[in-house]
């Protein structure tokens, strides 16, 4: 009954059109300008609510289908069904959700049948044309109970001829869409498996000769002062000429022809070229017969010269991210709203390339980056790495490479490419295409490489796996162009230059620094690394968005967020989804603050600081500096900011990527140590973001913050012991030692208790998604579980304070010790505690997950004030969008909730911190401690799988640290780099200042 074509991967579209650019006719020269594609009266938006019905099994299908088939429900299109209480979600990473048995999938193949009827009048002389944007994974198509057609590749345009089964009046739409075929083997993308119409689906109204399609030809000649443009146009019929208008970028009719043409050709001289940091479109409206069409130019070239890419004849570095069409609530059916959220975000932090990891985004997103400037990878719908955990099982050693080196699916492989290029080819935003991710290396990608370099000479090839083919065979890399590595080291990276630019390409990290959870850490390092070398093109962040699906309604106002194993599937891969620089719903993380403040366009270096002098460098790639830039500086002294002012714009006028000088007026008399705070930011509004918007911000010299501990009193400290204690009791404080534990049990002070437990020193934090390896290690040495073991205590008398020194070591069960250390605790007779620390870190095989001291305190002594890193949560790896300042922020507010609870929230290199209620505070003097301080405790945050499940403490947890280990990117990246790695033997000291106010 059903042809069985999801079988059949030599069988991939049946009845479809020839492939071409995405454009949309319209019925005015306004309304195509306007370009409201709803408002064409060409086209006839199919959108809406259909009805639907779900079937676990395509075998269930009713006989004689789709006539007399019931739909009892109803569904959004468009939309995925899992969004919709059908079928259920399933996230897997690598491995195909089925047997490996190309091109077979499971018989039991779950379906769904959308039916819609809309009115129509057919009329002599036109053709109508059923587009469809994007079904997973594959569909039949009925008209009026006729069979129309079939098509796959999720993320590709379709397209039937619909003019003979159109009748006057009510029509019948029938859809059934599949949801495993044979190209789902092409689509192992990691990514939540969703399945349906996700993108729109419309009815084209044209006239019978129409404009089936163009490419779009610029040249620039070699000064880029004048452009040749062509149109390469494509007919339905007999060619219709055209008549066109060109406006420039402000609107501006520029020329125009003066006869009909079927070729239409032009030459713009001082053309105003696109880049991301200027997009400027001219507007091409073309005119066919009664059908208007607009077309956006972008004018630009790349190129690769002595291996160092360039976007109109200057180097280039993408400040990338790879982005999913994803969201918590729509799934894949993200439309322009979400589209331009994201694209706003990204501006506002700096980003200014995408990789649509891994598969074409819906056509109107290309659109959007044209106009809001972000250079695109355009990746093919083809991933495949499923394969390597068939290797894996079967041993087999070129497993990874079945599908890629199989001739028998070179077909269905090109077919992804094809349908990618000849739907985008026309878009200036995409300057690279990928012909897709892990899908090993063989003969078919060399096939796609060759075709698409023929097809399109004036972009860039890529392909991940094409850098690293198998050793055995023979490979052709000339159709490839760019060299990339995902998760490259920054040594692989240095290397791959030491050796000399391997066939002059340059290098893309395509995907790095792997930003799940708390992460990533070594941006700066990868920033550095990319700059030192003219043939790295920069790389994109894997990835932009956490991937979730809510799990529940949310009963608390809070999202249920779920991702791998929430929904009762197998197999899955956890929470490796949630590996974003933004949650699901778009909040973003420190991660993207950092990201946003490697890659601020100005960096400042001190020439002379006292005398206030300073470098600029600018990483603009085409403006002076003063033409989008302006900036602020402050000068702080202890916490305080003692002047401040504009840099003049005039020495602002900086080449893109020059330096410059800049003098700061250093007022009479202020004397070292002092900072200099610099913050730029847009002097006029760019495109998605106003003028004034911060840039990035940086200080340089030293901030200090003079300190002074109460004055001591001569008063005596009553020492009383028992086995296990010592109990000081001096004038207003009785404070508890605990000899097993070398900390305090209790602190008593002007008759309140200054802890609500007892206090202890902790090497523990709850893993970071980043440390997800490490953690097996830790498990295995006995980290995650290391026992205080105290070998006795000293105590010391003085007139005006009690020294009590413990020696003490930490050590795993059945395991020897890993640390031995000693700690001095002082406490005056005015109450304050001196802690002085002495750790020998004996066992130097893993780091320590942090080292410090755990205190309990009373709920609502939840206001912080701190002098160190921040704003943002930070680390020794993780601080460049903080500056060592005063800040003061809340428990609450000091808080990152990842959706994975994890460590968070730390700050680095802090000297003060006060935490304080109406009526108490404590304050923590030290030399570049970290604190956390918060509603949870470490092992809460361990214990819970979902941010929502989160039991707070009736407390605020503080801790007091040396460090925490680095951050770094090993949930996919590189090891944490030996310098981050809290493994060394150290010092450190605080002292606790408990008050009333
Ligand atoms: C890469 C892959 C991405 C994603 C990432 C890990 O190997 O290309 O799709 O799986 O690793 O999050
Ligand atoms: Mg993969």
């Amino acid at each position: 009954m059903i042809p069985h074509y999801h079988e059949d991967h030599h069988t991939l579209h049946v009845n479809t059109l020839p492939r071409h650019n995405y454009f949309i006719p319209y019925h005015s020269a306004e309304a195509a300008l306007a370009g409201e594609r709803d408002a064409s009266q060409q086209l006839l938006p199919l959108k809406g609510t259909w009805a639907f019905r779900y079937y676990d099994s395509l075998l269930d299908l009713p006989e004689g289908f789709p006539a007399g088939a019931e739909l009892p429900d109803t569904i959004p299109v468009p939309s995925v069904w899992q969004m919709h209480g059908y079928d259920r979600h399933q996230y897997t990473n690598v491995n195909y959700p089925f047997p490996y048995d190309p091109p077979y999938v499971p018989q039991e193949d779950p379906c769904g049948h959308y039916r819609r009827s809309f009115a129509f009048h057919p009329q002599a002389g036109r053709v109508a044309t059923l587009c469809f944007e994007g079904v997973d994974s594959c569909f039949h198509v009925w008209v009026n109970g006729q069979y129309v057609g079939y098509s796959q590749i999720s993320h590709a345009t379709s397209e039937f001829d619909v003019t003979s089964f159109l009748t006057e009046g009510e029509n019948t739409l029938d859809v059934l869409v599949i949801k495993w075929c044979d190209g789902s083997y092409l689509e192992d993308q990691d990514k939540l498996r969703m399945s349906g119409i996700f993108r729109e689906v419309y009815l084209l109204d044209r006239p019978a000769r129409h404009l089936a399609g163009y490419q779009v030809h610029q040249e620039l000649n070699n000064a880029l002062d004048r452009a040749t443009v062509t149109l390469e146009p494509s007919w339905q019929g007999e060619p219709v000429p055209m008549t066109w208008q060109l406006f420039d970028p402000d609107g501006a009719l520029l020329q125009q022809s003066t006869v009909p043409t079927v070729l239409p050709f032009f030459t713009i001289d001082a053309p105003r070229l696109w880049n991301a940091e200027q997009p400027d479109l001219y507007t091409l409206l073309l005119r066919a017969g009664d059908e208007f069409i607009c077309e956006k130019l972008g004018l630009r070239c790349i190129d690769v010269v002595d291996g160092v890419l360039r976007i109109d004849h200057q180097p280039i570095k993408f400040v990338g991210v790879n982005r999913h069409e994803s969201d918590p609530l729509l799934g894949y059916a993200v439309g322009v709203p979400e589209m331009i959220r994201d694209l706003r975000l990204m501006k506002e932090h700096n980003i200014n390339a995408i990789r649509t990891s891994h598969y074409p985004d819906s056509p109107l997103f290309y659109e959007l980056c044209d106009r809001y400037g972000f250079y695109v990878i355009d990746e093919a719908d083809l991933e495949c790495h499923g394969c390597t955990r068939v290797k894996v099982v079967s041993d087999e050693p070129d497993a990874y490479n079945l599908l890629a080196r199989d001739p028998d699916w070179e077909e269905a492989m090109l077919d992804r490419v094809q349908s990618m290029v000849e739907r985008d080819i026309d878009r200036p935003c995409v300057v690279i295409w990928s012909m897709g991710n892990e899908s090993g290396m063989g003969r078919n990608f060399d096939a796609m490489l060759h075709w698409t370099k023929q097809r399109d000479g004036s972009r860039l090839t890529h392909y991940e796996k094409a850098s690293f083919p198998p050793g055995s065979a023979e490979f052709n890399w000339t159709d490839m162009d760019v060299f990339s590595r995902m998760y490259a080291s920054i040594e692989e990276v240095d290397d791959y230059f030491a050796k000399g630019f391997l066939r002059g390409k340059p290098f893309v990290e395509c995907e790095y620094c792997h930003a799940m959870g708390n992460g990533p850490g070594d941006l700066e390092d990868y920033f550095q690394c990319f700059q030192r070398h003219p043939g790295s093109c920069g790389g994109f962040v894997w990835e932009w968005c956490d991937h979730a699906a809510l799990r529940e309604p949310s009963t608390d106002g809070r999202p249920h967020y779920g991702y791998g194993g929430d929904f009762g599937e197998f197999p899955h891969d956890s929470n490796f989804c949630m590996d974003g620089l933004v949650s699901p719903d778009r909040e973003p993380h420190p991660g993207l603050k950092e990201l946003k403040n490697v890659y601020r366009p100005l960096r400042v270096k001190a020439i002379d600081l006292n005398e206030g002098r300073f470098l600029v460098h600018s990483y603009l790639d085409f403006h002076f500096a003063d033409e989008l830039l302006s900036v602020r500086y402050e000068l702080r002294q202890e916490g305080k900011i003692v002047a401040e002012g504009t840099v003049p714009e005039g020495r602002l006028h900086i080449d893109p990527h020059g330096d410059g000088v800049i003098d700061v007026p250093i007022p009479e008399g202020l004397k070292a140590p002092f900072a200099v705070y610099f913050e730029t930011s847009l002097r006029r509004d760019m495109p998605l973001v106003p003028a004034g918007h911060v840039v990035g911000v940086e200080q340089l010299g030293t901030e200090v913050l003079t300190t002074a501990l109460p004055a001591e009193v001569e008063a005596k400290i009553a020492v009383t012991e028992d086995a296990r204690r010592f109990v000081l009791e001096g004038p207003g404080f009785r404070y508890v030692y605990g000899k097993l534990t070398a900390a305090f049990d209790s602190m008593e002070k002007d008759g309140r208790a200054v802890l609500l437990r007892p206090m202890d020193i902790v090497t523990w934090h709850a893993p970071t998604d980043n440390e997800r390896r490490l953690r097996r290690e830790w498990a295995e040495f006995g980290y995650d579980r290391l026992l205080l073991r105290t070998y006795g205590t000293k105590a010391q008398v003085l007139a005006d304070r009690v020294l009590l020194t413990t020696d003490f070591s930490f050590g795993p069960i059945s395991l020897k010790k890993v640390l031995s250390g000693r700690v001095v605790w002082t406490v005056h007779a005015n109450g304050v505690l001196e802690a002085a620390f002495d750790v020998e870190k004996i066992d130097v095989r893993l780091p320590l997950a942090r080292f410090g001291v755990r205190l309990f305190l009373p709920r609502d002594m939840a206001d912080v004030t701190y002098f160190g890193c921040g704003p943002f949560e930070s680390y020794i790896d993780k601080r460049r969008a903080s500056v060592k300042h005063l800040y003061h922020d809340t428990v609450d507010g000091l808080f990152v909730d990842y959706c994975r609870p994890q460590e968070n929230g730390a700050h680095f290199d802090c000297d003060l911190l006060t935490l304080e209620s109406s009526d108490d505070a404590l304050t923590v003097l030290g030399k570049g401690f970290s604190f956390n301080a918060s509603r949870y405790t470490h092992e809460e945050l361990e214990r819970k799988g979902h941010a929502d499940e989160l039991v707070p403490e009736d407390a605020v947890v503080l801790y007091i640290d040396h460090a925490h280990n680095g951050i770094g990117s090993n949930s996919c990246g590189p090891v944490l780099a030996e310098k981050y790695r809290l493994d060394k033997s150290f010092s450190y000291g605080f002292a606790i200042v408990p008050r009333g106010k």
